[in-house]
């Protein structure tokens, strides 16, 4: 089919979201959200998101296909993010995609999140360059991937090897006291600050670089962001909120855009994607904008709304995958929660 009509469904995470595409055209992205849910215990819960997702699944279904005007019967094809995510939240989706698939008679396609947060910015620039270099940061991964084909070769180039991105910015809120989740918290504090404190930039030592050159850690600086806060608490001295919030923030992109554009020259790629939640982040959009220019790298970021878990970037990746031919699942396809990339 020239411009497959796509179903996707996604629910690796906190979000229930059902999106329709017309092959590279967004037609609707219909998400329920249980965030509200996870707030009180500073952190999504499993079980709490998968009963959320069974009771959202069938109403945000049929509130996609209302919003779009379209019919069930019509679709060339249904995907499902079958991998990476929280195991019991996964299979709320990949059994709703299979019964959907059976009852229509429609092809299924199992699509890997990662890919899916890449693969979605075709729907707002359009075909992705090949090769493209991704970086993925958001509150479960933080990873740069060179990406030839996003249908299907992705490889894996670093990831971080302890806090993803956005969980540093969720755990840090905490320390401040703003709210869950933490980034955009964050993100809105540090606008009225100053980066005056010189937090650590993870894995960036020479002889880091050697070991882990596409590698990130936030850890150690999350500790050192706590432990600065300790001491100021200790000796009884105010916690000035926006500058921490702004001297973290920096050390977080800094050190994510500077890996980026060393893999973008390293790989000889000159377009960069930037995804996942933390995407959303102003401070990050701005700096990658900054350097992408000085490197002469071409930068894609979705829109905010497309950067956080949505049903549209599964779709999206689905219509990829119908277009270029690829051969779609069958009814034993897995909800894989540590699918590599
Ligand atoms: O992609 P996403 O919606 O879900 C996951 O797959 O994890 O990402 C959620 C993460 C959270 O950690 C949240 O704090 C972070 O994205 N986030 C941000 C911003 N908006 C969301 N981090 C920094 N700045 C933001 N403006
Ligand atoms: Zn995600």
């Amino acid at each position: 089919t020239d411009e497959p009509l796509v179903l996707g469904i996604e629910t690796s995470c906190d979000e229930t979201g059902v999106g329709i595409v017309r092959g590279g055209t967004l037609l609707v992205d219909a998400i329920a959200s249980s965030v509200d849910e996870h707030a009180r215990f500073g952190g999504v819960v499993p079980e709490v998101a998968s009963r959320a997702h069974l009771e959202a699944m069938v109403p945000t279904i049929e509130r996609a296909c209302r919003e779009a005007g379209v019919r069930l019967e019509d679709l060339d094809a249904i995907a499902v993010t079958s991998g990476p995510g929280l195991a019991g939240a996964l299979l709320v989706g990949v059994a709703a995609a299979k019964s959907l698939a059976v009852a229509l008679g429609t092809p299924l396609y199992g699509v890997n999140h990662l890919a899916s947060h890449v693969a979605v910015d075709t729907l707002q620039h359009g075909p992705l360059p090949e090769p493209t270099l991704a970086l993925l940061v958001s509150g479960g991964h933080s990873n740069l991937l060179l990406v030839p084909d996003i249908t299907d070769d992705v490889r894996h180039l670093g990831q971080t090897i302890d806090d993803a991105a956005g969980e540093a910015f969720d755990k840090v809120a905490r320390v401040l006291g703003l709210g869950f989740p933490g980034g955009p918290h964050i993100d809105r504090a540090a606008r009225e600050g100053q980066v005056v404190i010189d937090f650590p930039r993870g894995l960036t030592a020479a002889k880091d670089l050697e070991r882990h050159r596409f590698d990130y850690s936030f850890s150690g600086l999350k500790t050192a962001v706590s432990r600065w806060v300790r001491a100021k608490q200790e000796a009884g001295e105010h916690v000035p909120v926006a500058d921490v919030a702004a001297s973290f923030q920096e050390a977080v992109v800094d050190v994510l855009t500077r890996k980026a554009l060393l893999a973008c020259r390293e790989h000889g790629v000159a377009d960069l994607v930037v995804g996942g939640g933390v995407a959303a982040n102003s401070r990050l959009r701005a700096l990658a904008q900054e350097r992408c220019d000085a490197a002469g790298v071409t930068l894609r970021v979705p829109r905010p709304g497309l950067c956080t878990d949505n049903g549209a970037m599964v779709a999206a990746l689905g219509a990829q995958m119908v277009m270029r031919g690829r051969e779609p699942s069958d009814l034993g396809l897995p909800a894989d929660s540590s699918m590599p990339v």
